[in-house]
């Protein structure tokens, strides 16, 4: 296909890219700007008819949308080795799929803590091993999981055991930055701020809204492509020396 000069930059062009979350919001901003760069694309969501309409909307050919829940570990393991046996090789996961409610922390039982982990945390253990495994033959590869500026300073909103497995991202991603270096392949955090998405209206009043607002220095909330720009970037060859590193697209909220 013909790739945008601006875009054709950022070598994705024939990249194979798994992006989860890719139903909605920055996940499938993501995936569009992906397939715009002449990336194939898997889009992937537990929303089956959201994650077909995002694939429907792409121009050029070679994408396609999966209907999975990324707590189930084993469609996981296979989804990644479907893909890297259908495709020929796996260059690129994004990991951005998530759930979030709003709830006291006594409102949080051990189901909902369970169910936070299981989506948010372990899958993007599972999914980062799973792709190492399918990038380290071409000795090439760009995992990005998305975390949020909750995991460094801690949740507000009723957001306290979603911002623990945000922290673990972190974490976890500096660790397989590590394993997997040696094998040419590049780990690293996005930490999203208040991004305008159906996740960020969550359980949200007017008043919560504008208390958030007013605490970011460029004075908006971002726009869902804003941020999966900066996945992105870190996704393509021009971040080819940047691993273990938590990028932050949040219009400067953490440093209030
Ligand atoms: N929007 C924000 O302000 C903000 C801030 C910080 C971090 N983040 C993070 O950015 C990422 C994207 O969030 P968003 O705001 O675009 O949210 P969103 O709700 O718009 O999109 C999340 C997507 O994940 C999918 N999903 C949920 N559970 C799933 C499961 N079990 N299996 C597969 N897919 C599942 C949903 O169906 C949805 O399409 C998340 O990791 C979120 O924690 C968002």
């Amino acid at each position: 296909m013909t790739v945008e000069p601006s875009l054709s930059r950022l070598g994705l062009d024939g990249r194979v890219a798994i992006v989860t979350g890719a139903a909605s919001g920055i996940g499938k901003a993501a995936a569009e700007i992906l397939a715009a760069s002449g990336a194939r694309v898997v889009a992937c969501d537990i929303d089956a008819d959201g994650v077909r309409a995002t694939v429907a909307g792409f121009t050029g050919s070679g994408h396609r949308a999966e209907a999975i829940d990324i707590a189930d570990i084993a469609a996981c393991d296979a989804l990644v080795q479907r893909t890297a046996k259908r495709e020929g090789r796996l260059d690129i996961l994004l990991n951005i799929a998530a759930v979030l409610r709003r709830l006291d922390v006594e409102e949080v039982d051990e189901a909902e803590w369970d169910r936070l982990m299981n989506v948010n945390l372990r899958s993007q253990y599972f999914l980062c091993r799973a792709a190492g495994e399918a990038m380290k033959p071409r000795c090439w590869g760009r995992i990005v999981n998305v975390s949020s500026g909750a995991g460094l300073v801690g949740g507000f909103f009723g957001a306290t055991a979603y911002a623990v497995t945000k922290a673990g991202i972190m974490t976890l991603t500096k660790s397989f930055a590590k394993d997997l270096g040696p094998h040419g392949i590049t780990v690293n955090t996005l930490s999203p701020g208040a991004i305008d998405t159906p996740m960020q209206r969550t359980g949200m009043t007017k008043e919560t809204l504008e208390a958030a607002r007013s605490r970011i220095p460029i004075g908006r909330m971002g726009l869902p492509a804003e941020c999966a720009r900066a996945a992105v970037f870190l996704a393509s060859d021009l971040a080819s020396y940047v691993t273990g590193h938590i990028l932050a697209a949040d219009g400067g909220f953490l440093m209030r």
